[in-house]
């Protein structure tokens, strides 16, 4: 399964509809399936572009990967505001709603994003400082787990997050944190791998392999969630950064391709027309396809990869 996130707002324009028709079997909402666009306002939902990307997806017979449930981004400011009591009925209430709005019809659901802390963050028990984990302890990730089975009980249910595809104390915090869901009967079924590297300094093949395979080992499947290959502070002329970056492309896709439980790759985007990573991390070029729609190198590599060469 190749997937790239997308937003509906774009979908009118034909070289991006045409581009993502042709090339992508999956899609995944890069912002309009989170919990802000779909409940600004306590007890007002709006799925109009929810519902956009889905029906999108459904018109072409491509999966939709639901992306994020319980996100300390992207959630309303009024949930910073409530009381314990409050946020579990709000994030059961959201679970439900919106989980349950695309029964049947989503393949998976990052049920869980990022909530594990980062290298440097200590005395959270290894888990993000965020309201869930203050309101709700860290017992809200089984419960968000719990909700979305009942919601949506033919989703397969990740726990998603970043850095996490190294040798490091974050990667063995995640496993960790997983085992012991698995561990206590929680349901999940995967754990996402976003992959937002830079071409100059990215996670040895072998390194992700291991960690995949740690995770398969539990019994659960895994994914490539969010890819995107920055080259901006790469070495070289643009031609040998995009060399580089089709290098990187095509290594990490490798990996997922021979892991017989890696169940997809998914792109943070497709163009670099359109990336978070010019307002997040600076202008750069990330993506397979340029600002015209046109393939990279970075395409290519990923074709070698699917391909086995
Ligand atoms: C980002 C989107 O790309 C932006 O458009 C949005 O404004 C903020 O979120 N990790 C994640 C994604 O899990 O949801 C983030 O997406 C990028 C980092």
């Amino acid at each position: 399964m190749l997937g790239a996130a997308i937003q509906s707002g774009y979908l009118s324009q034909a070289p991006y509809n045409a581009t993502l028709s042709k090339h992508f079997n999956s899609v995944t909402a890069e912002y309009e399936h989170k919990w802000d666009p779909v409940q600004r306002t306590p007890g007002v939902y709006d799925f109009t572009g929810a519902d956009q990307i889905v029906e999108f997806a459904e018109a072409r017979g491509m999966r939709v990967r639901g992306h994020a449930l319980v996100w300390h981004g992207a959630t309303p400011a009024w949930v910073n505001s409530l009381s314990e009591p409050e946020l579990r009925i709000a994030m059961e209430d959201h679970i439900r709603t919106v989980a349950g709005r695309y029964r049947g019809r989503i393949f998976a659901w990052d049920v869980v994003n990022e909530a594990v802390a980062d290298e440097g963050q200590a005395n959270t028990g290894g888990l993000r400082n965020s309201v869930f984990l203050q309101r709700l302890g860290p017992g809200f990730i089984a419960e968000a787990f719990r909700l979305a089975r009942s919601a949506a009980p033919e989703a397969r249910l990740y726990y998603n997050d970043y850095s996490i595809e190294w040798a490091n104390a974050k990667f063995e915090r995640t496993y960790a944190l997983v085992k012991g869901l698995v561990d206590d009967g929680v349901p999940i079924d995967g754990v996402g791998f976003q992959m937002h590297v830079e071409a100059q300094n990215y996670p040895p093949a072998a390194q992700i392999a291991r960690n995949m395979q740690r995770i398969a080992d539990l019994g659960l499947v895994v994914n490539i969630s969010e890819m995107d290959v920055r080259i901006r502070l790469a070495p070289g002329d643009l031609m040998t950064r995009l060399e580089a970056q089709k290098r990187v492309y095509r290594e990490i896709v490798g990996v997922c391709v021979a892991q017989p439980f890696c169940d997809g790759i998914t792109f943070w985007g497709f163009t670099d027309r359109y990336s978070w990573i010019d307002g997040f991390f600076g202008p750069d070029d990330p993506l397979p396809f340029n600002e015209s729609y046109g393939a990279k190198p970075a395409a290519y590599g990923v074709l070698d990869a699917l391909l086995r060469r």
